[in-house]
């Protein structure tokens, strides 16, 4: 069995952190958000990473880490089921589909079982959220059929409360419904289909959690919920800590400063933060310096920028430097309908 890994997209609501990594290569706990994908799949799954920006990132790190998985790139987006069809070549049956901006406690084994035992033509998996309006939204039957999919329906419109959870498990005939080499969206035009033609469709939900991590909130989020499973306070690489961390991640040779406090806080690697430095909720990139005495909330600092001294920054994005060439103005894809 193959598993497609959705890596392509430029994570524009990411951004700055976006304008210099490749989404998937955002740090978890100071790993690669798509390796807690690639750990979470059963082992005689392959793995097909579709990309199409900044796939040299993966590839770098696959190949010191010893990874086992092709990188199968875009040349431009296709979209999600434009990007399943790139990969044909490597799919021989039933295979699966994963969004790789999503972190959760899924059993892909009682998933797969699922599928086949219902004989679907495709099973996705689903969870409970309140704004319904932000992703795919079914209508379920109590035996786990779907009936309907709305891709970012208005709130009224949704017809329940249980989105597409991002994993998808599909039968090698599907490949039939996508057109090649154009841009083709799984949840707008292929989902809808594959309902509208009668085909086994059905829903998997699942107990523990569910996040998505496409934003810099629930990125900070997940962060705190992998760390309270690990029963840690904050996690520190090869780094020197002489402030206090809590709920906060920092990378390899970082310097935090006396007497700085970083709450909620994800640190990249190479990044020095002075003295008497006061952070909640922030995201600071590789090589960055953030100067004495400094308050910063809600703040993301993109790589390589400085903050000097005594700087009170609120709700900001820290970018100084042009937006890297080709890089979209807005989010592609699926975008929100309003
Ligand atoms: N290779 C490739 N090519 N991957 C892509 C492309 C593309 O053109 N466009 C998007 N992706 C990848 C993204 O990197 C992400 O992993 C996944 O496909 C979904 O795209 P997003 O841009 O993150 O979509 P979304 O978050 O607005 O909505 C999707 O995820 C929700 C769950 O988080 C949809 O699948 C919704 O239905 C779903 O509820
Ligand atoms: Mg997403």
């Amino acid at each position: 069995m193959q598993a497609i890994i959705l890596a392509g997209g430029y994570g524009t609501r990411l951004a700055p952190l976006t304008y210099t990594k490749a989404k998937p290569m955002l740090p978890l706990l100071n790993k690669p958000m798509i390796t807690y994908l690639i750990d979470a799949l059963p082992e005689r799954v392959d793995v097909i990473v579709a990309t199409n920006y900044k796939n040299e990132q993966l590839k770098e790190y696959f190949d010191e880490n010893g990874i086992e998985a092709v990188i199968n790139k875009e040349d431009k987006p296709l979209g999600t089921a434009g990007a399943v069809k790139n990969a044909e070549k490597y799919i021989d049956g039933t295979f699966m589909v994963l969004n790789s901006d999503i972190i959760s406690s899924i059993n892909m084994r009682k998933f797969i079982q699922y599928h086949f035992k219902k004989k679907a033509f495709t099973t996705i998996s689903l969870w409970p959220v309140k704004n319904v309006e932000e992703y795919g939204v079914v209508d379920l039957r109590p035996d786990g059929r779907i009936l309907k999919f709305v891709e970012k329906p208005a709130r009224k419109e949704a017809p329940s409360n249980l989105i597409n959870a991002g994993a998808y498990c599909q039968e090698i005939e599907v490949l039939d419904y996508i057109k090649e080499g154009e841009f083709v969206s799984m949840e707008m035009e292929i989902f809808p289909k594959i309902i509208e033609e009668g085909k086994p469709f059905y829903g998997f939900t699942f107990d523990g959690f569910w996040i998505d991590v496409g934003r810099h909130t629930s990125y900070i989020e997940v962060t705190k919920i992998l760390l309270r499973k690990k029963g840690l306070r904050y996690l520190s690489g090869e780094s020197t800590i002489h402030g206090i961390l809590k709920e906060s991640t920092v990378g390899d040779e970082c310097v935090i400063g006396e007497n700085s406090v970083l709450k909620s806080c994800i640190v990249y690697n190479r990044t020095k933060i002075g003295k008497n430095i006061f952070m909640e909720n922030c995201i600071v990139a590789d090589n960055c310096e953030i100067g004495d005495e400094a308050i910063l909330k809600n703040v993301v600092v993109g790589e390589g920028e400085k903050i000097g001294k005594n700087c009170k920054i609120e709700n900001e994005k820290i970018w100084t430097k042009p937006i890297p060439d080709g890089y979209p103005r807005k989010q592609i894809g699926n975008p929100l309908s309003f």
